[in-house]
């Protein structure tokens, strides 16, 4: 059901936020003991959100395989993660630039771009740490950001960030008290989710501010575009190749993950929060839902 929702005003909000840096903010490289050993047994995911979970592929998979194979999704979903916040970080220095340096609005857009790059550092040591390969978005989602990322404003930019960092956050919130996940994936989720809570809160109250002030038109390319970064995000977070860590064909995992009704439940869970917000605030709606449809994001 549609809620009426109000911004408020950007600088005591961006007071607000800055304040809550100042008191709660990590530095992974120093809060995290990144010389634990791996807790044998342990996965690095939830099993019920893994892609292939459900599947006759998954049902063919010895215990120790599907701990691998969650290890191998869950380092692909911060691989995609760093390589969005890298845009991100982009996105907000460009929104910087025409804001007044003196005001709270730019500085807290400045101290967003400084929690990014720390969490790019802290997901790209995680990696590392797992000792996986190279993961990230199919070549031509890559090539394409790399315009994107020049050019994107205005709501649809706010809003495909709030899907990013949301269907992201709801996986991360998830697990990060859960013991029956590895100690150091539960560490690196809780520091997101903490910091991650700041910039839901920015970039939402940017869409509610710049929603408004588009006409008919420009709402629905707004929503378009929305719609298709959405796609190519959520679509990128599990590269194929991670199949291979157990055996299992890219191509053969993919078609049974993107078959998977599991999967597709797994989708519309991590956008649910999101997708809420997006409809409220105007930014899903019209004929380019079909899209987030055929992404199971709705
Ligand atoms: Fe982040
Ligand atoms: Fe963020």
């Amino acid at each position: 059901m549609s809620r009426v929702l109000e911004p408020k005003d950007s600088e005591q909000v961006a007071r607000r936020l800055l304040d809550s840096s100042a008191r709660n903010s990590y530095d992974p490289l120093v809060d995290i003991d990144w010389t634990a050993e791996p807790v044998p047994g342990k996965a690095y995911m939830p099993q019920e959100r893994v892609s292939l979970y459900g599947t006759e592929l998954w049902r063919r998979l010895s215990a120790e395989q599907r701990v691998e194979l969650s290890k191998h999704e869950m380092a692909s979903i911060a691989s995609v993660g760093l390589w969005f916040e890298i845009i991100l970080m982009q996105l907000l220095v460009r929104h910087a630039y025409d804001l007044d340096p003196r005001g709270a609005h730019a500085q807290y857009a400045l101290t967003e771009v400084g929690d990014e790059t720390r969490h790019v550092i802290m997901f790209a040591k995680a990696v590392e740490r797992f000792g996986v390969p190279r993961y990230g978005p199919p070549r031509i989602v890559h090539e394409l950001a790399r315009g994107y990322k020049a050019l994107a404003s205005g709501p649809s930019m706010f809003a495909a960030v709030l899907v990013a960092e949301e269907t992201t956050d709801r996986l991360q919130r998830s697990m990060m008290d859960d013991p029956d996940i590895q100690p150091l994936i539960r560490m690196v989720n809780r520091i997101h989710v903490v910091e991650e809570a700041r910039h839901v809160r920015f970039a939402r109250e940017e869409v509610l501010r710049s929603v408004p002030k588009l006409s008919r038109a420009r709402l629905e390319a707004h929503r378009y575009l929305t719609a298709l970064v959405s796609y190519a995000v959520v679509d990128s977070l599990i590269d194929p190749k991670v199949y291979r860590s157990v055996g299992i064909d890219p191509r053969e995992g993919r078609a049974a993950a993107l078959a998977n009704p599991e999967f597709h439940q797994t989708r519309r869970w991590m956008a649910e929060k999101v997708v809420e917000f997006l409809t409220d605030a105007g930014m899903i709606g019209g004929p380019s839902k079909a899209i987030l449809r055929r992404a199971h994001i709705i």
